[in-house]
């Protein structure tokens, strides 16, 4: 008779990662439009941090108003089918696939169950699965920060942050746009950010990147650490100020408003992400072509779950924490 419990990440209230801890819990069954995916592997990201803390605290209308609806965290995961409903069309057993949802999948744990039609592709040949799931929350973010604007190469971006998993995919997505990229990072990132692309390097410890006199097109705060006052004055005639964070009281929501309402010269945009089949979609495409490398910081796992969390929750990963379930039976 097959086991039909599975090893799980598990917290039932918000909490730090203490709240977390390692157990099984009952293999979920595919219903009639769902597949189940045995996960190999699964990011913990920015967005896993929100839901299991609950901040901001809007997180709590969609996550559960005083505890948790899912007990298990997981945005992204690549996996392979092990199972399909009667209704599935599209997927088979043995495929492996990749796919993401911002409100939660449930992937830190062995299996999950996922309707057909959630955001998913087949995991490109000879991807790993630890570098597919590397390449989904932070890339999907990326993407919808630079598909806000119309970039045409050539043009000048500064992107801020460009080592954590955002801004190591902006960049990486602006280049294969053909802008000329200028990243900001710490003096150990120097090396990593030149080997995503990058065209200049401003290192944050010995310059402040708002005091230069070179202008941007487009200045893209990928980890939310400046203000659009801030980065005014390093915009051209006609640039935008894109920042990942709502800013200081919902700042740049609301100077997003006032910026587009009164036409101003220099202005603001709050990408709001949406379509993740459609990042899904272009991110595989690239990875194929070889022109996306996804940051990989380090792999636990998915006892040490509370550990990623630990580090993640610091800020200061370089790119993608990945839980890495290959070996577990
Ligand atoms: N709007 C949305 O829908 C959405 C969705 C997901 C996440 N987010 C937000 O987006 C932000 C970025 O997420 P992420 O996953 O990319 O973050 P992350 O991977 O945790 O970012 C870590 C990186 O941030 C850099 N950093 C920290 N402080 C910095 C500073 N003062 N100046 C410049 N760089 C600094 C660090 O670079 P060094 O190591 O070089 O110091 C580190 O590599 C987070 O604030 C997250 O909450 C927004």
């Amino acid at each position: 008779m097959p086991t039909t419990k599975m090893k799980a990440s598990i917290y039932k209230v918000y909490g730090g990662p203490e709240v977390i801890s390692y157990g099984e819990v009952e293999r979920p069954e595919p219903k009639p439009d769902e597949l189940q995916v045995k996960v190999m592997a699964a990011t913990v990201n920015r967005t896993d941090c929100a839901m299991l803390t609950a901040k901001p605290h809007i997180m709590r209308l969609f996550c559960g108003l005083t505890r948790p609806k899912k007990q298990i965290l997981g945005t992204d995961f690549a996996g392979q089918v092990v199972a399909t409903g009667s209704k599935v069309k599209h997927y088979k057993i043995g495929d492996r696939v990749m796919g993401f949802h911002d409100m939660g999948v449930q992937s830190h744990a062995q299996y999950l169950t996922i309707r057909e039609k959630n955001p998913m592709v087949l995991i490109p040949e000879g991807l790993s699965y630890v570098k597919a799931t590397a390449s989904i929350e932070g890339a999907h973010y990326a993407f919808n920060f630079i598909n806000k604007v119309k970039i045409e190469p050539g043009q000048e971006i500064l992107v801020n942050g460009a080592t954590g998993a955002i801004g190591s995919a902006v960049v990486q997505l602006l280049k294969i746009k053909g802008a000329t990229v200028t990243a900001v990072c710490d003096s150990y990132n120097i090396d990593t950010v030149r080997s995503l692309g990058a065209d200049h390097i401003i290192d944050y410890l010995r310059e402040d990147f708002t005091d230069q006199e070179k202008t941007y097109h487009f200045v893209c705060d990928a980890v939310g650490k400046s203000s659009f006052n801030q980065c005014k004055r390093i915009l051209k005639d006609g640039g935008i100020y894109i920042s990942s964070e709502v800013g200081n009281n919902g700042d740049n929501i609301f100077k997003t408003i006032q910026t587009q309402l009164f036409k101003q010269n220099k202005r603001v945009i709050f990408p709001i992400p949406s379509n993740v089949q459609e990042s899904l979609n272009t991110i595989k495409s690239h990875l194929e072509e070889g022109k996306f490398t996804p940051l990989i910081d380090r792999t636990y796992g998915l006892h040490d779950v509370p550990i990623a969390f630990t580090y993640v929750l610091k800020g200061f990963k370089t790119g993608n924490v990945v839980i890495d379930m290959s070996d577990l039976q």
